[in-house]
Parts: C-alpha cells; sequence; structure tokens
C-alpha cells in the first residue's frame, strides 16, 4: 500500500450550491500518487459535480484544493489540465465533425512553422491506441464512432497529457468485457507509475477489482472512507444507501401468454443477419452478447431507425410495416435507447415535457387542465423511478447521469406501450435505484407488457428475464429457457461456442 506517502490531491471542505440544491456540502477527499481511490455514491450524490469542481469546470463556493501541497484554483479545464489534472467525463464532449485524432489534441495542437502538424497529430493519436491496444482509425470522424469507441477516445485524450490525478467518471458503463480487461491494465500502468487515479462506478466488482481506496458520498456529503481491503460489499452498500439493499432481482412469477410479437429473417447488409424470435405476452426477453454483438442494431431496426433491413415483424399474428419511429410507436412499440445523452433526452428541455413529449397529443395539447395532467403523469414515473430532482420543471441538463437515464425511462413508458425494449435500462444506475427499476420492470410485465430486456450485466439478463436470445456477431448463437440458463453457457454462446468454454475449445 502507498499510504504512507504524500497526497497529491487534498480536498477540503468543499461546497458547490445549484439554485436551490445543495449538490456538495463540506466534502473533504485525500487522494495519493499511486494510488486508485473509488468515488462511491448513489445518483445525485455529487460525484461528477466534484469531478467538475477539481477540473475548473464549476468553481466551488466554498472550500480548497490543494496539489502536491500547494493551493491551487481553476478557472477553466484548460487550467486544471495544465497543472496537471484530467478527466474522462461521464458525458462525453467532442467535437463529432472532427477525427478521433483532432478531438484528442483539440485546443493544445503541435505546430510545425506555424502551422498545425497534422501528420504528427495523426501519429501520436495513433501511439496512444497503440499503448491502449484499442484498435481505432485516427481519421474517422467522431460522429460515426459508437458509444464505446468516444469513450477510448475520451481515455486517450486523458492519457494524452501525462496527468498527475486522472479521474475516470464511469468509464466502463459503455464497454465490453474484454475492453475493461484492457482498461483495468491502463489503470495498474498509471498507478505503476504514480498516478494518483479517482475512479467513479456503480459496479462493485470493478470497484474491489481496480482500487485501493474508498470515499463514500451521500446527499453531497463525505460519509466515510478507508481501505478497500478493510470492508466489504454489503458494508459498502450500506454506507452508500444508508440501508441494505436486497432483491436486485425481483422476478414476479408471470406465465407468458400468446405471442405478440414475432421477428422473421431480420437481415441488414452489414449488422445482423438472419435473426428470428418471438416475444409474448408478459414475458421477459433478454438479449445478451458482447458489444457488438449487433443487439442494439436489431432493436433500432425494429424500432424504424434503420434503412435497408429485409425481414418480417407481426404483432399479434398480423405483418406489419415500420418504417420510422412514428409507426412502431403507433403499432405499441417503445424503445429506450442505450445513447440517453444522442438519442433519449432532450437535455434542455424541464423533466416535465421530457418525460410527456411522446403523449402530448393524447394529454390534449390546448386543453384546459392539460399541465394538471402532465405534471401528475410526470410525477407518476418520477416517483416510480426514484427520480432525485429539485422539482419537475428542472433541466435534464441538471440532472446527475443516472436521474437523466430515468427520465428516458420514464417518457418511453408515459407512451403506454405493449412492447417496451429496454437497451442497457441501467447503464450508470446506482444499486438501490437499479432494485427501483428492476421491480418496476416486473411490475410492468405482471400488468401484461412485453419486454425486450438488452443488456450486457449477466446478473440483470439472468436475474429478469424468461428466456435469453444470446448474439454474436450480428447472429442469433442460442436461446436459452430461463431454468437451464446457467453464466457458463451464457458467456460461452456470446464468444461464439454453445458448449461452455472448457468443453469447446
Ligand atoms: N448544473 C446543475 N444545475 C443544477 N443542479 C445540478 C447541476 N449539476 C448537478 N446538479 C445537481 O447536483 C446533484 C449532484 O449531481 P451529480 O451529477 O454530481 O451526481 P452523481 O453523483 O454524479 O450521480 P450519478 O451517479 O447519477 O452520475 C444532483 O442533485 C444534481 O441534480
Ligand atoms: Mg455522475
Amino acid at each position: 500500500m502507498t499510504t504512507n506517502t504524500s497526497p497529491v490531491l487534498q480536498l477540503t471542505g468543499i461546497c458547490k450550491r445549484f439554485a436551490g440544491i445543495v449538490a456538495l456540502n463540506q466534502v473533504s477527499l485525500t487522494v495519493r500518487a499511486g494510488e486508485v481511490m473509488a468515488l462511491i455514491g448513489e445518483n445525485g450524490a455529487g460525484k461528477s459535480t466534484l469531478v467538475k469542481t477539481l477540473t475548473g469546470i464549476y468553481q466551488p463556493d466554498e472550500g480548497s484544493i490543494a496539489l502536491a501541497g500547494q493551493a491551487v484554483s481553476f478557472s477553466s479545464a484548460q487550467d486544471a489540465m495544465q497543472a496537471g489534472i484530467t478527466a474522462v467525463h461521464q458525458e462525453t464532449v467532442m467535437f463529432d465533425e472532427l477525427t478521433v485524432a483532432e478531438n484528442i489534441y483539440v485546443g493544445r495542437q503541435p505546430c510545425m512553422r506555424g502551422c498545425i502538424d497534422w501528420k504528427r497529430i495523426e501519429s501520436e493519436a495513433q501511439k496512444l491506441f497503440e499503448r491502449l491496444e484499442v484498435t481505432l482509425p485516427v481519421r474517422a470522424r467522431v460522429k460515426d464512432l459508437s458509444v464505446a469507441q468516444r469513450h477510448f477516445v475520451e481515455i486517450a485524450r486523458a492519457l494524452s497529457q501525462d496527468a498527475r490525478v486522472v479521474i475516470l467518471d464511469e468509464p466502463t458503463a459503455s464497454l465490453s468485457q474484454r475492453e475493461i480487461q484492457e482498461l483495468y491494465r491502463i489503470i495498474r500502468q498509471l498507478r505503476a507509475a504514480g498516478t494518483a487515479v479517482i475512479f467513479i462506478s456503480h459496479k462493485f466488482d470493478e470497484i474491489f477489482a481496480v482500487a485501493d481506496r474508498y470515499t463514500v458520498l451521500r446527499d453531497g456529503q463525505f460519509i466515510a472512507e478507508g481501505a478497500l481491503a478493510d470492508i466489504s460489499e454489503p458494508e459498502l452498500v450500506s454506507l452508500m444507501v444508508g440501508r441494505s439493499v436486497k432483491d436486485a432481482y425481483p422476478k414476479a412469477a408471470v406465465t407468458p401468454g400468446e405471442v405478440v410479437l414475432e421477428v422473421r429473417n431480420f437481415c441488414h447488409p452489414t449488422e445482423f443477419d438472419d435473426v428470428s424470435f418471438s416475444l409474448r405476452q408478459g414475458e421477459i426477453l433478454g438479449f445478451y452478447g458482447l458489444v457488438g454483438a449487433g443487439r442494439s442494431e436489431v432493436m433500432q431496426a425494429l424500432f424504424g431507425l434503420t434503412s435497408g433491413v429485409r425481414g418480417t415483424v407481426s404483432l399479434h399474428g398480423k405483418q406489419v410495416y415500420i418504417a420510422s419511429p412514428a409507426d412502431a410507436v403507433a403499432h405499441g412499440i417503445a424503445y429506450v435507447p442505450e445513447d440517453r445523452q444522442h438519442q433519449g433526452a432532450h437535455l434542455t428541455l424541464p423533466i416535465l415535457h421530457n418525460i410527456t413529449l411522446p403523449i402530448l397529443s393524447r394529454v390534449g395539447f390546448f386543453l384546459r387542465g392539460r399541465r394538471a395532467q402532465e405534471t401528475a403523469v410526470a410525477r407518476h414515473y418520477a416517483e416510480q423511478l426514484e427520480l432525485k430532482a429539485a422539482h419537475l420543471t428542472q433541466n435534464v441538463s441538471e440532472l446527475s447521469g443516472g436521474n437523466q437515464q430515468k427520465v428516458v425511462l420514464g417518457k418511453w413508458l408515459a407512451t403506454d406501450p405493449k412492447v417496451i425494449i429496454l437497451d442497457e435500462p441501467t447503464k450508470g444506475i446506482d444499486i438501490g435505484s437499479k432494485a427501483a427499476v428492476h421491480r418496476f420492470i416486473s411490475e410492468l410485465v405482471a400488468k401484461g407488457l412485453s419486454v425486450i430486456l438488452v443488456s450486457s450485466e449477466l446478473p440483470e439478463v439472468m436475474g429478469l428475464a424468461d428466456r435469453i436470445v444470446v448474439m454474436h456477431q450480428g447472429r442469433i448463437e442460442n436461446v436459452y429457457a430461463r431454468a437451464e440458463a446457467t453464466p457458463e453457457l451464457i458467456v460461452a454462446a456470446a464468444s461464439g461456442c454453445a458448449q461452455p468454454l472448457e468443453e469447446c475449445a
């Protein structure tokens, strides 16, 4: 352990208030060189606000920051970066039209004879990805990248700065298992080189795998800190939520009814091939696979977001044509996308309108009492999903990452769909709220809704789904009934092998 070394970073009594909200209240935090500090807390606890305060995006209202014993204050992210603090933020901020390499060096491009040295930018970016052992074309435009790839660009950007403190705010939320292992390796590399790392995650297995110490925040306040070797997971959870959490996967006893949705021979020139499956009333059909297996692409096609798709879709035995999301919604299909930032929420609108936007025509746009009705609908979903917000008229951009996700969920649930496709519904949602979301899904199916659950979390799929479709490289590898599914079988199928891996060599 490295507890004897002096702190690289010390925060004392940090307060940050937004209109009416105390996001950070007297928070203190110490991180030493060569140590990975896990910053733990529920959705809205103040983790990202702390990161932004540390990196010059926000200025603290009170308190002080010391870097290697020297008091510092930053007026911009650039300032913090120059002092050696860099962060990969929860919501990626990038220039979509620029290339991967340009995004990494934007604002600090190396110059040669007064001109930007593009060659050098590209070769430096290439070296970074080699170090990361990630294959990414440095000339690709960021707008064409997947969520996971965008994250890797952010990580590369942080690594390119040779920082003393590297902060990773939920870096693994959209990475595949292999990419997560790569990230662990990089974090360990940084630690060995004496960098201080602050690591934010809602996944406890990750925290225990990669971090040395923890600091827990709750409602913007410092709660506890210590060595992870001295604490158990349940103890950590109860510090975080202030109560013990059990039964994250309540599975209501539902006997699936007749077939509601039938997809036959779904094909796309590049993304997936010959995908057929059916969904019954009251059923939760899990879709498991590695990132890139084609699950989200199939769902986007089913929701009318993709052109060039062949195959048929039937609802209640009748073939339907879904050429746009409006068609899908008209047929009672809703889709909660994985990428809430780009596809899900209207960040600059209040929570209220975000939830009721798709149903405004039904609520009656110009009718008196619309506002009251809207508020009632929004309040219902906000309560059910344990949304943490000051009020319903607050802009979604002001919510914490996990709470934004809940708004997107609420918005689609309010359309009262027959079939709902949930793509990674608990990504970025804390362990306590996760139980609330699972409970809610369980209640919905008990009422007759059918759910397609795309998830990369094996316990979530196994805990909730009645049947599990496993995809690999754009095809369905196998389908397992709840009773026969084992983690070994599913993981093996996701890697393209029908037997457990040891029998498949
Ligand atoms: N710009 C802002 N304006 C108003 N309130 C804000 C703003 N940014 C954050 N908040 C509020 O501050 C609190 C802390 O939010 P923060 O994003 O730091 O939470 P978090 O711990 O990162 O949660 P999550 O796990 O969901 O990402 C929340 O109540 C949030 O709504
Ligand atoms: Mg956050």
